[in-house]
């Protein structure tokens, strides 16, 4: 059975290869070819209900219905560019990493530091922390009359997104008195929450993010495809992308399916207690997506109880890691440590720029072999050796190669790794799509800061006395 899975569509020029992952090739410690067999049921099973629930998972229709919305992005992400200086996102977790994850994918490294008509727009910041000194900083650097803030939450309520947005709220104010309202733009739900009825008394302009669409699956909504376009990327083809991965990521047998198979994957892992996944792109423009999926990964399959309510405590602790960068700090324990993860290497093939080490007027002894070579041939040999060395050591791998990183393959790797989740998901038998969590830790905020409708929890917090307080240590 051959597990290099090439896409057919010319466009997409993604090749995933689940080779190392096969304990016939990796050792006794990987996935045996008659486990997918004996599974197959599950895999069926697996797929029956991601067909059956398609409608129910808003995400998988982003690719194909928002032909409006994109013409509505479009146009305001000119208005902004025409008008402003600067853009700032202000949200947390789905709200906020995934516009991070297409920015660093697709634009300079140093984009700010570029002049206006290099970049052609807005400097660009997302704001995703309650830090005080982070937020000041910023402030420091923006004039917040020239300045865009699209604040962004689909429950319209969390306290840290909500506080930036009191802020910067009370200063435009301060500032420009009544005439602040084209600084505002709200990301949001449709119906319900705080923002909403915020947005709704005051006119501000606004996006929807609609009602079935979770967080951490809301990139390709205009949660990340207004910061893009502010960008000047091209939304669309980032919307073709993902939507010929829907059409891969559809297929019915595993052969055919790289999410499947990542899924199964992962699944197997699990159940065989490895429990870390490492994200190890060989470029930092995708270390924000490695960021963006550890999220995807960890709230969604990370749950206490099955859909039975059977006590499970799944999850797996995803490492977003870099390469070459982590080689030299990481690849000892992938390599030595205990076998306890599987890694996804990330290669782009043609990088955008070509870099040639070149002949230089000085001895350079054992260093000659370096000249003339290239910093692309570098770091694609630093992956070959790492790869090695990880499967020599009998520790599961597989690799993702992208021909080029541009707007087609970001929004089509994305849309795969929503796949892979929610399949994972379905094998496990869990919820993929909800946090009880994330809102154990938001209710206890609320009554912390005393919010009405929380006296209950407040009381729940307030009767929390540690029967054992002895060790604590003060210099
Ligand atoms: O995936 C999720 O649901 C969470 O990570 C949310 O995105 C995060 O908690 C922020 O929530 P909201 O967008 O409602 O402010």
């Amino acid at each position: 059975m051959e597990f290099r899975q090439v896409s057919n569509n010319k466009d997409i020029k993604i090749t995933f290869d689940f080779n190392n992952v096969i304990a016939e090739n990796i050792g006794e410690h990987g996935i045996k070819l008659n486990e997918i067999k004996e599974n197959q049921e599950l895999l069926q099973k697996t797929h029956s209900e991601l067909c059956a629930e398609r409608d129910d998972m808003a995400w998988r229709a982003l690719p194909f219905n928002q032909g409006e919305v994109v013409a509505d992005i479009n146009k305001t992400a000119k208005m902004i560019n025409e008008k402003f200086d600067n853009f700032v996102v202000f949200g947390i977790g789905g709200s906020a990493l995934g516009s991070r994850a297409l920015f660093t994918a697709l634009k300079s490294y140093k984009y700010n530091a570029l002049s206006k008509p290099l970049r052609n727009g807005a400097k660009f910041y997302v704001e995703d922390n309650v830090d005080p000194d982070k937020i000041n900083a910023l402030l420091n650097v923006i004039d917040v009359k020239k300045t865009v803030f699209n604040v962004i939450t689909k429950s319209g309520n969390t306290a840290e997104t909500m506080s930036q947005f009191i802020i910067i709220i009370g200063l435009l104010i301060e500032k420009l008195g009544n005439d602040y309202k084209d600084n505002i733009i709200l990301t949001t739900s449709a119906k319900s929450g705080t923002l909403r009825k915020i947005a709704n008394d005051n006119g501000f302009k606004t996006f929807e993010i609609p009602e079935k669409l979770g967080g951490r699956f809301s990139v390709l909504s205009p949660v990340g495809l207004l910061a893009a376009a502010v960008l000047n990327i091209d939304i669309s083809k980032i919307l073709a992308g993902a939507g010929d991965m829907d059409a891969l990521c559809s297929n019915e047998k595993l052969e055919d399916n790289p999410a499947y198979m990542y899924a199964f994957t992962h699944y197997m892992c699990m159940k065989k207690g490895v429990n870390v996944t490492v994200m190890l792109p060989y470029t930092d423009a995708l270390l924000n997506t490695a960021e963006w999926y550890a999220q995807l990964w960890a709230e969604s399959l990370s749950k206490k109880y099955d859909k039975f309510g059977n006590t499970v405590h799944v999850g797996q602790t995803p490492v977003r890691a870099l390469g070459v960068t982590d080689q030299h700090s990481q690849l000892q324990l992938y390599t030595e440590g205990p076998f306890d993860k599987i890694i996804t290497f990330i290669k782009v093939k043609n990088f955008k720029t070509e870099l040639v080490i070149p002949d230089v007027p000085i001895k350079l002894y054992d260093a000659e072999y370096l000249k003339g070579k290239t910093l692309n041939t570098l770091i694609d040999l630093e992956l070959d050796s790492a790869e090695y060395a990880v499967c020599k050591s009998g520790k599961m791998n597989l690799k993702i190669v992208l021909d080029s990183l541009n707007e087609y393959s970001i929004g089509a790797l994305l849309y795969f790794f929503e796949m892979a989740t929610a399949a994972a998901g379905k094998m496990l038998n869990i919820n993929a799509f909800d946090q009880p969590g994330v809102e154990e830790g938001k209710k206890a905020l609320y009554a912390f800061l005393g919010r009405e409708g929380y006296e209950e929890k407040a009381k729940e917090l307030a009767g929390k006395d540690k029967a054992f307080n002895s060790f604590i240590y003060n210099l």
